[in-house]
């Protein structure tokens, strides 16, 4: 019985579902983003990220994410009272950023520090916006306190006068941060909000349809964003364009890396199959915010580019968001081993409205495998191996 109960599910699984890396699969609905890859478009509930990019904030996006809709001026207002009401860690995790060694991984701690805040906060049960809020008032707090404690530095208090993003820049450096790295900061957070069923989305909705908590689904979906495949990404551009070094030296870089079978960081995309809409806006900025940095970063991408077409035709590999990324978070301060967390500052907005919307109407996911095993084998006890 149970051998064609499994038998079963193969021949389920084998009817054209066993796609490698889930492609192609439909496995939600949504109402919160759409990626067009053929098109390079991506909308937020409808409206599309070239003209949310400069126009709106990242406590607006949030909003937008949350409740389905763009806010009045007064429930924007209620939204950032609430977000800086929240700006505060419990005595525990503050005690635990403490105690990590200043060599740790930022990503690390932040992973620890979620997975303490849900265990402090006592965060347990169906998903709540009260929760969402919270937690996403707390990641600016928790990079820049680690950020600071790895310095040798004292953690600085939020101040009520800044917005989230500005709040962020100063609590990492304790200087009067400037408007247009707000402006640029804010912009790179309204566009890495969300991104549909990406791969630490789709983590956090795994994790929320079991019925875990909020803080648990989080902890899952910054996991999965540290991989250099999806959000990891971002610190690696960096190392990547700095190993590089100089523009004279990119085409032979470019052409070494590949042909030792490495990829190229910032480049690729499972669904986008011409530039990602989010690269076009952020090559825009980082040409205004850092030239020098740009030029050398558009040589780059231009024979990065033209070598994939080469190397790997058909292929259809472009600039993805994490290569221009890179150049806009050096420009506006922000260390390289932060990239990532900061990415994360950015997409719990997204992760945490997927989880209401995964709670809101649960059903367990839970896939099948194609097994590859034995069918049966004769046991062998112990002492006769
Ligand atoms: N450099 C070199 N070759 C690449 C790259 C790249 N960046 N991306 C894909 N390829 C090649 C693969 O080697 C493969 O070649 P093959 O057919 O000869 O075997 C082919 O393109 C298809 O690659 P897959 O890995 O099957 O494509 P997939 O859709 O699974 O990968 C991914 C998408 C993981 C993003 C990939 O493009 C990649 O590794 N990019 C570099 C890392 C990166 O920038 N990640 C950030 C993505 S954006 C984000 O998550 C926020």
């Amino acid at each position: 019985m149970a051998e064609q109960t499994m038998t079963a599910g193969n021949e389920a699984a084998g009817k054209g579902q066993n796609k490698a890396g889930l492609e192609g699969i439909v496995a939600a609905t949504t109402a919160i983003s759409n990626v067009d890859g053929q098109a390079g478009r991506l909308v937020y509930r409808g409206y599309d990220i070239h003209e949310l990019a400069h126009a709106t904030t990242f406590e607006e996006i949030a909003f937008l994410l949350w409740f389905g809709r763009l806010p009045t001026r007064s429930e924007l207002g209620e939204l950032q009272v609430s977000l800086r009401e929240q700006r505060q860690l419990p005595a525990g995790v503050l005690a635990i950023l403490r105690a990590l060694p200043p060599e740790t991984a930022p990503m690390d701690a932040l992973r620890t520090a979620v997975s303490a805040w849900g265990m402090y906060r006592n965060v347990q049960g169906t998903p709540t916006i009260e929760q969402a809020i919270a937690l996403t008032a707390c990641f600016p707090l928790i990079l820049a306190t680690f950020q600071r404690l790895r310095q040798g530095s004292v953690p600085l208090e939020s101040r009520a006068d800044l917005g989230h993003t500005a709040n962020y820049l100063y609590l990492l450096t304790g200087q009067e941060p400037k408007a247009e790295h707000v402006k640029g900061l804010d912009a790179y957070l309204v566009m890495l909000a969300d991104h549909s069923m990406n791969a630490s989305t789709f983590t956090a909705r795994v994790v929320a349809s079991t019925a875990s908590d909020l803080a648990s689904a989080v902890v899952a979906a910054i996991c999965a964003l540290k991989g250099p495949l999806h959000g990891g990404a971002a610190d690696k551009s960096q190392e990547m364009l700095a190993a590089i070094g100089t523009a004279g030296n990119a085409e032979p870089w470019i052409r070494a890396t590949l042909a030792s079978g490495g990829r190229l960081m910032g480049f690729g995309h499972r669904a986008y199959k011409t530039t990602d809409p989010r690269a076009e806006e952020l090559r825009e900025m980082a040409r205004l915010a850092d030239p020098v940095g740009f030029t050398f970063a558009r040589r780059v991408e231009e024979l990065a580019i033209a070598v994939l077409e080469e190397t790997k035709p058909g292929r259809r590999l472009y600039t993805n968001v994490d290569f221009y990324s890179a150049v806009l978070l050096n420009s506006v301060g922000i260390p390289v081993d932060l990239f990532t967390p900061t990415f994360a500052v950015a997409r719990i907005a997204g992760w945490t409205a997927h989880i209401l919307e995964q709670a809101a109407n649960n059903r367990l996911i839970r896939p099948l495998a194609a097994y590859t095993g034995p069918a049966s084998l004769p046991f062998v006890p112990l002492d006769q191996r």
